[in-house]
């Protein structure tokens, strides 16, 4: 079953005032099943963040289509969208976005009490996604009180809690050391093998990316190539690899740990 299809999307920015318009995406063709885990990978500038941002529903395509779980959002009215976008995506960030005054349990529900679930119905299903996510011990500390590890782990059960049709995660293991960022990417993968969640991954890391299922390839706002996990993820680090140094560019400075 197809959660997510994206036709002929183009994103053009314009300037305010005057200057050259600038085409971040050209139309890009995108489609994802329901249960893939996959990740999007291209150089810096090369126009991920802007097509997440769409799928995101957080900014609008200059032409073409995105279909999420049966819906085109861009026919929504603005109250219609903020409810399909709690309900139907669910998100992941460099920089966790955690609310600090609350604790570890009140990130987590707040999705679900803005949906007016049940008291009893929230509690079991925290208990459930904190079990699997190794943060039962620490539901009732404030999110200045954990490591970084722990605040993307919480940030994973809030993008999970609802069951959205699909999470969007934009370099989740941007801010984190090699092993808060291995236990982050095993939660993402828990989710997808365990729950058949569907996951949609920006990263500029071949170990982050050698988790997913397959990775899309993006180069100056186009689609470049795609590669598939076989058997092995080591054979599948390696195409990584040797995709990326195909493909050029900046990838940012980073610490490239081996699976
Ligand atoms: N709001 C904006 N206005 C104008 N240009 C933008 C805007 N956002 C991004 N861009 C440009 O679009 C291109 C793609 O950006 P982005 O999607 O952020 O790339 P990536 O996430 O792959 O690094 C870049 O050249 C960037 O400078
Ligand atoms: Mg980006």
């Amino acid at each position: 079953m197809s959660i997510l299809q994206v036709k002929n999307l183009t994103k053009t920015y314009y300037p305010k005032k005057e200057g050259l318009a600038y085409k971040a995406l050209l139309p890009f063709q995108l489609q994802v099943d329901k249960g893939e885990f996959v990740g999007v990978m291209g150089p810096s500038g090369s126009g991920k963040t802007t097509l997440l941002n769409m799928l995101a529903t957080i900014d609008k395509p200059t032409a073409g289509e995105i279909i999420i779980n049966g819906t085109n959002p861009a026919t929504l009215s603005n109250n219609k969208l903020a409810l399909f976008r709690r309900k139907e995506l669910g998100f992941v960030f460099q920089d966790f976005n955690l609310l600090d005054t609350l604790t570890v349990r009140e990130n987590i529900l707040l999705p679900l009490a803005l949906d007016k679930v049940p008291y009893k119905e929230m509690e079991k299903r925290l208990a459930n996604i904190a079990e699997l996510l190794s943060i039962a011990s620490i539901l009732d500390k404030r999110t200045s009180e954990i490591s970084g590890g722990q605040k993307q782990r919480t940030a994973c059960a809030r993008a999970f809690i609802h069951q959205p049709a699909m999470v969007l995660a934009d370099e989740p293991t941007g801010n984190l050391d090699s092993k808060a960022a291995r236990q982050v990417l095993d939660t993402l993968t828990a989710m997808n093998k365990e729950r058949d969640a569907t996951i949609l991954m920006v990263t500029h890391d071949p170990t982050a990316a050698s988790y997913c299922d397959r990775i899309i390839f993006i180069k100056d706002g186009a689609f470049f190539s795609e590669i598939r996990k076989g058997d092995r993820q080591q054979t599948f680090y390696q195409n990584i690899l040797d995709t990326l140094s195909v493909l050029g560019g900046d990838f940012h400075e980073s610490t490239h740990t081996r699976p």
